[in-house]
Parts: structure tokens; C-alpha cells; sequence
């Protein structure tokens, strides 16, 4: 496993690899990495020759400072990690390298933005298609692998895809769950004992409003308005919830052929988040 720092480094690798008609795989991370990445990258394997993994704490997708400072980077940890999971090349840039001249340029993808967590984290998306466009001009991968645990961000940078004309395939990985359901996240770790008990219900109550739908429920806000009320009843404090069109993160139509359910809690100060898709076309 090679490890870079330096991007002219990593470009004549990327390079020498392309002229021997290698396919690139990549796996974009921000580090601290636990079982919902080594399964993206396990899935970059089936897809490419070479998987690269960047890991880069990207500053301009944190809306606070503290919350930049507080992200944990296990830099040691991750590489063992990788080095298990037969990755390639490793992409460890400091912000001084991916950002030399500040950022005057930025991707911005409207529709998908302006919700769910672009309400209380207004910069985040721009901030992360911004670098995984930065990430793919440097590396011009053939495939990307992203977490469908993040959904609205797949949705961002699909669509940053397509319409900016990046010949690149996205493919996405189902979320990986502990036993007791718990979305696997960076920020687990951050919950109490007693939170961690409580915090599978996001699970069950997004699992109860998808089969409340997969039944022919179409009263959306009275859903919500039920969910918050299971959330409340299970200690948890909701924070947002959307039934929205899967596609691009629209309001639910009669044309909708799946919707998602969208949904974030606080658990102390910890957020939350969580989804499910459920298709809409055969009960329609
Ligand atoms: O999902 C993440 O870890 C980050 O948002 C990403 C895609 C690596 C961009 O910084």
C-alpha cells in the first residue's frame, strides 16, 4: 500500500496506472474509519483494479470550528485498517495542499441543498461537492463508492455528476447497521451507555414509517407528526424528519415512483441520522 501526501506525487502514480489501462477505484473518507467504510471499500474492489482511499478532514463542510477541531483523526488506526483491506494508494493531503490559494470556485447543487441538513448546516453541501470534485480532478477515478447512510450527500453528488458532465460511475453501499440496528457512524462512539440504548429506535421508528407507507399510508405530515411522537416516547429528542421523492429530494407527487424517509435525532449533543427508501410503484 502506497501512502501520499503530496497531489503532484499521487498524479504521476495515477498516471503511470491509467497508461496501463488500470481502472481506478475511489473511496472518499474523512478517516476514522469503522465497518460502513471498509464496506465501501470492499464493494470499490469489485468495481476497479486499483481502490484509492483518500481520508481528509475537509474544513470548508463544517459549519463550526469546534466541530472541526473536535473531528477525530485516527490517521495510525485508519492505515492499518486499509492496509487489511488491500487498498492501493492512500491520499493524505493537508488543507494547505487541497486549498493553497483559498477557494474562490465552489460546487453548488441547488435543489437537494436547501433541506433536511442543509436547514441547520448551510455550507456543509458545498463544501463536500466542492472537494469530492477537487478529489475527482485530482485522482479522475473510473468508479466512486459512497455511503447510502448519507443519503442527501449521494444525491448531491450524483446529480454534481450528471449535470456537470463528469465521466465517472457512482455507485452507492447500503448502510451498515450494528446488531441492534444502529446506523454504524464516526459519531457513535461519542454516546453514552445509556444513549447507546436508546439510540436503535431512530432505526424501528424510520423502519415503522416505511412499512406505514409500504401499507398505503399517504398522509405524510400526520407520519411525521406519529413519529415524532414515538421518538419523544423512546428519549429521544427528534430533530428532522422528510418524506421526500428519492430522485432528487423533491416533495412526494403522484408521479413519485420511491420515496425516502429522512430523519435525524439528538441524543445529548449528539445528531443522529438515518434513512430508508420504500418504493411507492407497486402499491401504487
Ligand atoms: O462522507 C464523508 O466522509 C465526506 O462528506 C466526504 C464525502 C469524504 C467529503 O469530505
Amino acid at each position: 500500500m502506497q501512502v501520499f501526501a503530496a497531489i503532484l506525487a499521487l498524479r504521476n502514480r495515477i498516471r503511470q496506472l491509467k497508461r496501463e489501462d488500470r481502472k481506478i477505484a475511489l473511496v472518499p473518507t474523512m478517516g476514522n474509519l469503522h465497518k460502513g467504510h471498509l464496506a465501501l471499500i470492499r464493494e470499490a474492489h469489485k468495481h476497479a483494479d486499483i481502490v484509492i482511499v483518500s481520508i481528509f478532514v475537509n474544513p470548508i463542510q463544517f459549519e463550526s470550528a469546534d466541530d472541526l477541531s473536535n473531528y477525530p483523526r485516527t490517521l495510525e488506526d485508519d492505515l492499518n485498517k486499509l492496509s487489511l483491506e488491500a487498498v492501493d494508494l492512500v491520499f493524505t493531503p493537508t488543507a494547505e495542499a487541497i486549498y493553497p490559494e483559498g477557494l474562490d470556485a465552489r460546487v453548488f447543487i441547488t435543489v437537494p441543498e436547501y433541506i433536511f441538513e442543509g436547514v441547520s448546516r448551510r455550507i456543509h453541501f458545498r463544501g463536500v461537492a466542492t472537494i469530492v470534485a477537487k478529489l475527482f480532478n485530482i485522482i479522475q477515478p473510473d468508479v466512486a463508492c459512497f455511503g447510502e447512510k448519507d443519503f442527501q450527500q449521494l444525491v448531491i453528488i450524483r446529480k454534481m455528476v450528471t449535470d456537470l458532465s463528469m465521466d465517472i460511475d457512482i455507485v452507492s453501499v447500503p448502510i451498515v447497521r450494528e446488531i441492534n440496528g444502529l446506523a454504524m457512524s464516526s459519531r457513535n462512539h461519542l454516546l453514552t451507555q445509556d444513549e447507546v440504548q436508546r439510540a436503535p429506535e431512530l432505526f424501528r421508528v424510520t423502519r415503522w414509517i416505511a412499512s406505514v407507507i409500504r401499507k398505503g399510508r399517504r398522509d405524510y405530515i400526520s407520519i411525521i407528526k406519529d413519529a415524532n411522537i414515538r421518538l419523544c416516547a423512546a428519549g429521544l429528542q427528534p430533530d428532522q424528519i422528510f418524506i421526500r421523492d428519492a430522485n432528487m429530494l423533491q416533495i412526494v407527487t403522484s408521479k413519485s415512483t420511491q420515496v425516502v424517509i429522512l430523519m435525524s435525532v439528538f441524543l445529548g449533543k449528539v445528531r443522529l441520522i438515518d434513512n430508508q427508501v420504500v418504493k411507492l410503484l407497486e402499491i401504487n
